[in-house]
């Protein structure tokens, strides 16, 4: 195989994406890339802006002067907006809605796009989100589709929630995920829908190491010496 191995993992929020593809890329040797970060990044600077997330024309002109960069040199992956590291304010709930927001906006994702496909580059990647099999790598060499019950999602994303100290409860976690798939598949461009050559797999009664080794054994199936 002469090109760099491009390995997409799409699928709803709390599907299990982040621990699985970054498990995955560590295994094979390639570069993990979480593209919901951007979006994150992008939604972070119109709120940091005043901008109001719904306001469409100042959201698409604020982002389209906005320099988003991610770096990851071995360690955990940085996201840099106008060169400065906002890594750690990603993760809010006022963040994750406002994302879920932008990144309907097809200048938005236009721009975001062209970003996501530069990290594959030269090398290999794992990079999750939801169109990344469709739109950012039609022509991967493997895609994923990861899914689970929404109760389950809010179950790992309620667990994910209290290690980093904020608070919550199972039916409000299960409300905004639910409201998010909702946001995320009415969109009107890059619906998340799987690709129509994704092998989906259904992670709602499987650990993260479960996963892994399903798709690992895709690989050997495929017969790609190098990483059997
Ligand atoms: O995966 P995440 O929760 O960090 O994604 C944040 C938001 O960005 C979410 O609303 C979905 C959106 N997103 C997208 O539209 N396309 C991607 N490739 C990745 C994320």
């Amino acid at each position: 195989m002469s090109d760099p191995l491009i390995i997409t993992i799409d699928g709803p929020a709390g599907a299990g994406k982040s621990t699985v593809a970054q498990k995955l890329a560590a295994r094979l040797g390639l570069t993990y890339v979480d593209s919901g970060a951007t979006y994150r990044a992008a939604a972070l600077k119109v709120l940091e802006a005043g901008i109001d997330p719904h306001d469409e024309p100042a959201v698409v002109r604020l982002v389209s002067q906005t320099n988003v960069r991610v770096e990851s040199n071995g360690g955990e992956p940085r996201v840099l907006i106008d060169g400065v590291d906002v890594t750690a304010r990603l993760r809010t709930p006022e963040v994750t809605l406002a994302a879920a927001l932008v990144s309907r906006l097809p200048e938005v994702r236009a721009k975001l796009i062209q970003i996501q496909r530069t990290f594959a580059q030269g090398r290999g990647v794992v990079m999750e989100g939801r169109d990344i099999g469709t739109v950012v790598f039609p022509h991967a060499q493997l895609k994923i589709f990861l899914k689970a019950d929404v109760e389950e999602r809010a179950r790992r994303r309620l667990k994910q929630d209290s290690h980093d100290g904020r608070e919550a409860t199972l039916e409000k976690t299960a409300y905004e995920i639910g409201r998010r798939d909702q946001l995320d598949a009415e969109r009107k461009i890059s619906p998340l829908t799987p690709a129509a050559d994704a092998i989906e797999i259904d992670s709602t009664h499987l650990q993260a190491d479960q996963v892994v080794g399903q798709i690992l054994d895709l690989i050997k199936k495929k017969g790609w010496a190098e990483f059997a």
